[in-house]
């Protein structure tokens, strides 16, 4: 394993730290996940239980918004706290009530290996956890850039299933930041006005993005450099 943490605690998973490399069987064979990034972006994403109410509607969901991931250029792995075989069971289950195939790879992480290096077990609900008493995964999501740096992450409880259009909207706001010096104002979405950088001064802003709009001294919009999606 390429990442090294202090025995027995999990490493500091800080926006803008190294997502922790790891080796695991998924429902698409061994994957060493670094290798498996290559030079795309990434989410990781978290579920308690296999064969379960929320967590299939998930499933079924990321695997409808497969274009939406591809055209980001954007790589999805999912992780569950049972094995592979039962995962390709479950899968079978999630094609026929989403009714769209599920093509990315589900990590089998039975003894909770994965979970642990990223910080993912559930310490607060206690019908989160399986007959032995172990605690299941919570919801989490990491986003990581081809770097291999985390640069978004989320939590949601084991009851709560994740908004994905949330997700495609924060890797727009993400990808446009790289490409542009600007940021997203709330609820932004694409095509809407963004803010200049705060970083980025008067004069240079007039040269990057002429025209910009001065609200306050701190608060300058300019369109979306993208232009309407
Ligand atoms: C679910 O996916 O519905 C679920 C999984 C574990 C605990 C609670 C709910």
């Amino acid at each position: 394993m390429d990442h090294v943490s202090p025995p027995g605690r999990p490493a500091a998973l800080r926006l803008g730290s190294v997502a922790p490399d790891f080796t695991a069987d998924t429902t698409q064979g061994r994957v060493r996940f670094h290798d498996w990034i290559g030079d795309a972006w990434a989410i990781l994403f978290s579920h308690p239980d296999d064969f379960t109410p929320v967590c299939t509607t998930e499933l079924a969901e990321v695997a409808r918004l497969a274009p939406e991931f591809a055209r980001r250029g954007v790589k999805v792995i999912g992780l569950s706290a049972n094995d592979v075989a039962s995962h390709r069971a479950w899968i079978d289950d999630i094609h026929d009530i989403g009714g769209v195939p599920l093509r990315f790879p589900i990590i089998g992480d039975p003894d909770r290996t994965v979970a642990m290096l990223y910080d993912m077990l559930d310490a607060l609900d206690p019908t989160n956890r399986d007959a032995a008493g172990v605690p299941f995964t919570v919801r989490d999501v990491f986003v990581i850039d081809p770097k291999k740096l985390i640069r978004l992450k989320l939590s949601y409880p084991a009851s709560t299933g994740r908004h994905f259009a949330e997700i495609l909207r924060a890797i727009d706001s993400l990808q446009l930041g790289d490409a542009h010096r600007v940021t997203t104002p709330a609820n932004w979405q694409p095509g809407d006005e963004v803010i200049v950088h705060p970083a980025v001064a008067d004069a240079e802003a007039a040269q990057l993005f002429p025209g910009f709009r001065t609200v306050r001294p701190y608060l300058r919009y300019t369109p979306d450099p993208r232009g309407a999606p």
